[in-house]
């Protein structure tokens, strides 16, 4: 019965308005390149990416967030928006316009991370520890940036006792609730979708090619159509008058919950979680699989249509272990088989890919489940051995 339901919202789709990419010269695939900044991401587009054939970068979100300090500047603070303003820790608003156009120059597109299911956490705090310093309070889900006051949050509509989601078996709550206390927008009222159109527009009109939609699966697919249909046709100083923004959106789904990816599919594509944890498994020779089994890589292996797919072979959170994928996912950490998982993706026509460009971290401390002690001999025994 829900797959029916699926299939039926599919044929009846007014169209694919949100699917092309609006990538350059043929090319083909993208580059995630997370937490850089955006003047760095000029120059990366200029010297590397655009000589050596990258369609576009899906850069972190450029939205002004909570500032964490403690221990550290978590790099997860980039999902807890406080306003729409444009500075980060990646740049400027000045920097960013600068970065959009210098990448659009050499034919590498921008895609967004677009955070617009929440704001920050419950837990974010009062005051003005945010990166361009804009008051608010979480505590009275207050946002006077944008403005967004109590009544543009969710909470009357979630049954849940803390407020947040507590079974990932009720649609409802999923998307109602509060995903680990971020605190959860209304996308039912007119005025939240206007001013969230508000801010990806802004962008749009900056130059951007369109967007990965953060937490897709906790907004309803309405929603999200709604906000969509009110998005401008891209800046034409680079691209063909009338393009639609490119829009893939984030949503997790590895069977066995009630939300499906195919919900999303009419609305734009759809990341495919199930690619990078079953090319795991395969890259590690788990179940005695081979890579020659690959031939009928795609469809056949239970994956949503090419057409649909954003692929890649792990992301900002499931290489840390958050998210969705397990222990198969291939990371930089094993650099051998990391290799020849990217290659056979960028070699496969399946989807659209991405590659994942992050930074090295202390692997010890990120796992959390490792005593001070631990880490002071680790981080002892690490030392001398430099020495
Ligand atoms: C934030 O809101 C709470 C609840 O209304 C209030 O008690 C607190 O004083 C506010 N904090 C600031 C800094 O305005
Ligand atoms: C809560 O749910 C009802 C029924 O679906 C809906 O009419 C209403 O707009 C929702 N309220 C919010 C704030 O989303």
């Amino acid at each position: 019965m829900k797959m029916k339901v699926c299939i039926l919202a599919v044929a009846l789709g007014l169209g694919l308005a949100h699917h092309n990419s609006h990538v350059k010269h043929g090319r083909t695939s993208i580059v995630h390149l997370f937490e850089w900044r955006w003047a760095d991401i000029a120059q990366e587009c200029e010297r590397y990416l655009g000589p050596n054939g990258y369609g576009g970068v899906q850069i972190s979100p450029p939205s002004e967030n909570i500032v964490v300090t403690k221990p550290w500047r978590p790099w997860w603070e980039r999902y807890q928006p406080v306003s729409h303003n444009l500075c980060s820790r990646s740049g400027t608003e000045q920097e960013l316009r600068d970065m959009i156009a210098r990448c659009n120059a050499v034919g590498v597109n921008i895609y967004a991370d677009a955070v617009i299911n929440h704001m920050c956490s419950n837990e974010g705090g009062e005051g003005k520890h945010s990166t361009c310093g804009s008051y608010f309070n979480a505590t009275k889900e207050e946002f006077p940036s944008v403005p967004f006051t109590a009544q543009d949050f969710n909470d009357r509509n979630c049954t849940t006792r803390s407020g947040n989601i507590e079974d990932y078996q009720d649609i409802n709550q999923v998307r109602d609730c509060r995903l680990v206390g971020l605190l959860d927008l209304a996308h039912r009222r007119e005025y939240v979708r206007g001013k969230i159109a508000d801010y990806m527009n802004a962008l749009i009109d900056m130059g951007v090619a369109g967007f990965r939609v953060d937490a897709c699966k906790h907004m309803w697919p309405e929603d999200l159509s709604a906000i969509y249909g009110r998005l401008h046709n891209l800046n034409s100083k680079w691209f063909p008058a009338g393009s639609k923004p490119f829009i893939y959106q984030e949503v997790i789904d590895l069977g066995g919950e009630p939300i499906k990816a195919c919900e999303y599919y009419e609305m734009g594509r759809v990341t495919e979680f199930k690619y990078g944890a079953r090319l795991g498994t395969v890259v590690r020779k788990w179940n005695g699989e081979k890579l020659s089994d690959l031939k009928s890589w795609g469809e056949d292996w239970g994956l949503m249509p090419s057409d649909k797919a954003l692929v890649f072979v792990d992301n900002h959170d499931n290489q840390r272990g958050h998210g969705a994928g397990g222990k198969s996912i291939l990371t930089f950490w094993e650099p051998r088989l990391y290799r020849l998982a990217t290659a056979f993706m960028l070699a496969h026509p399946y989807g659209m890919t991405r590659v994942m460009s992050s930074y090295r971290w202390n692997r010890h401390i990120v796992k959390g489940k490792v005593s001070c002690f631990k880490w002071l001999v680790f981080t002892l025994i690490t030392f001398c051995s430099h020495q």
